[in-house]
């Protein structure tokens, strides 16, 4: 069954929230820190090795009882159970959304258009953790005999982001294979990529649902080409597998039928690295890291399932994303790791929360009179710091931080992770108190500089503070932490997409660019081109005359 339309403008809560915005936001955080002394232990949420401490946010208590009956209102329950249990729920696309169902232990029971779908799930795992063992251990070679050093992942969007992102995270955990990803259709990704690779000992690994994608196909092809300019045909099998949905355009493409993992249409693109998609994660950390990476995801799952809202992460993330979203006016969120490991994870939640809800449609067909979406950026910290932390903290945006920090340094740099720990801690506190005009000129006291010239800088060195940030604090990098933040976030996408009454599960968005694109190409060949509008046009026929 489809999830309910409703929209949330027209809930009791909704109304309500309005009328609470205009009072609490004049109030500073400082105050309610003051008024409470047990505001952060109120505002937190301890959850196996996560801390999440939510209290540097501009929210009263009752802002969050508030916030939890919009959860109520619009029926947040029934869609979480709809969700996990392979209701159609993308039904734009017609599909189940069941990318929970690839982490779920053997033994339960994930049933998708009338079939349990978790024999078939375990059985594509038993074959991936073959795979990556005969390829770790050497028993699978290359085509003149000698063992595989590097593997490269050739796909986009979600089939390139996710792997991508997981690999880098978890380098500490890697072993000896060396992992590339191919995606842009530039040519000189591509050949930046295999010019230092010796095609004998190289494993490739196509990876496309949908297996039409221009970019993935164009790689695809020209690294074949490359691969045959010293091997045979007949080696592909040794050096090609691939992951996908559409056998019969793998096999096509001349791929081995035993080399094919497969996928399913209820696993979207940017929620896949769970399934065979993550079959580069599992040869560069190994099954069992693989492994723990979904157990940890699982874990998240139970949490989100089957905890009260008012002790539930991904919940409580959302609700106060929404709170900045439609109600501050906020228009972007940031996402900063503090760990050099998580360089990619902006980029990764980029595919998974603007694909998602970057929608003005709501699920009654009309247009929604509200903002949805959120822009997601960010960049670890400390570097950040030295980037764009000005803007946070003196501009004049209200962007929401989510700041993620890791207790332990995987090196065991003590000296480094202090200062690191530091600054993490350090920021989020300068972002809720800032600093007044009085502490301003208590730090000029006792220093040379003029009366007159104190009084002309301390407009600029004042911070007005009161600026929201979550911290996420977790123990230790591992496969098993990254699992559950990864899926942390899926879950806060999927509750504001209720929220905000629209198909989080289906990207129409992204297919006008690619038709056009697709007439264009035609033309560069063409002595006359079609109807563009006059900019098009000309930047067309400019390029025409400037290719080689
Ligand atoms: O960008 C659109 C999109 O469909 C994404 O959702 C998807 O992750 C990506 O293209 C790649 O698609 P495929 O895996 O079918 O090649």
């Amino acid at each position: 069954m489809a999830l309910k339309s409703i929209n949330p403008t027209t809930t009791q809560s909704w109304l309500k929230l309005k009328e609470h915005f205009n009072t609490i936001n004049k109030t500073h955080m400082k105050s309610m820190f003051a008024e409470d002394v047990n505001r952060a232990n109120k505002m937190s949420i301890k959850w196996e090795d996560f801390y999440v401490d939510y209290s540097k946010n501009r929210i009263s208590e009752e802002t969050l009882e508030l916030l939890i009956g919009l959860a109520e209102d619009i029926e947040l329950k029934e869609a979480i159970e709809k969700y996990f249990s392979g209701d159609i729920i993308n039904e734009t696309e017609g599909r189940a959304v069941s990318h929970t169902a690839l982490r779920a232990p053997k033994g339960s029971e994930v049933i998708i258009d009338g079939k349990n779908v978790m024999p078939k799930v375990h059985r594509t795992k038993a074959k991936i953790k073959k795979f990556t063992n005969e390829v770790l251990k050497g028993k699978r070679k290359g085509y003149t005999g000698k063992n595989f050093i590097d593997v490269v992942n050739i796909g986009i969007g979600g089939s390139d982001l996710g792997p991508a992102m997981v690999v880098d995270s978890l380098t500490y955990y890697g072993n000896h294979l060396k992992p590339h990803f191919v995606s842009n259709v530039d040519g000189d990704h591509v050949n930046e990529v295999i010019k230092d690779l010796n095609p004998e000992t190289t494993l490739f690994v196509i990876v496309s649902k949908t297996f039409t994608t221009q970019e993935t196909l164009s790689n695809a092809t020209t690294i074949r080409n490359w691969f045959l300019k010293s091997a045979t045909q007949f080696d592909v099998a040794h050096h090609f597998v691939a992951v996908s949905t559409n056998i019969d355009a793998v096999k096509d493409f001349g791929i081995d039928e035993n080399n094919i993992f497969p996928m399913w249409n209820w696993v979207g693109g940017r929620f896949s690295l769970w399934s065979a998609v993550g079959l580069s994660i599992s040869l560069s950390v190994g099954f069992d890291n693989y492994n723990a990476l979904l157990e940890g995801a699982h874990k998240m799952d139970t949490h989100f399932k089957n905890t009260p809202y008012n002790q539930n992460i991904p919940v409580i993330l959302a609700l106060l994303s929404v709170w900045y979203n439609n109600f501050f006016k906020a228009e972007s969120e940031a996402i900063i790791p503090y760990t050099q490991y998580l360089n990619q994870f902006a980029t990764y939640l980029q595919q998974a929360i603007m694909e998602s809800n970057g929608k003005t449609v709501s699920r009654d067909g009309s247009r929604v009179n509200y903002q949805t979406g959120n822009l997601i950026w960010g960049e670890p910290g400390t570097n950040s710091q030295h980037a764009f932390f000005q803007l946070i903290h003196q501009g004049s945006k209200l962007i929401p931080v989510d700041f993620i920090g890791f207790a332990e340094a995987l090196h065991g740099n003590k000296d480094h992770q202090d200062k690191l720990m530091s600054n993490f801690f350090a920021q989020t506190e300068a972002l809720l108190n800032g600093k007044t005009k009085a502490e301003v000129l208590n730090e000029f006291e006792n220093s040379d500089v003029s009366d007159e010239k104190v009084e002309q800088l301390t407009p600029f060195k004042v911070f007005e503070g009161n600026k929201p940030t979550n911290t996420i604090f977790i123990n230790k990098l591992t496969p098993e932490s990254l699992g559950k933040l990864i899926a942390m976030y899926e879950h806060k996408i999927f509750v504001q997409g209720v929220i905000w009454n629209i198909y989080s599960y289906d990207q129409f968005g992204v297919e006008l660019g690619k038709q056009l694109a697709g007439k264009i190409l035609k033309e560069f060949n063409l002595e006359t081109i079609d109807n563009h509008d006059a900019s098009t046009a000309y930047l067309i026929e400019y390029y025409k005359k400037l290719r080689k």
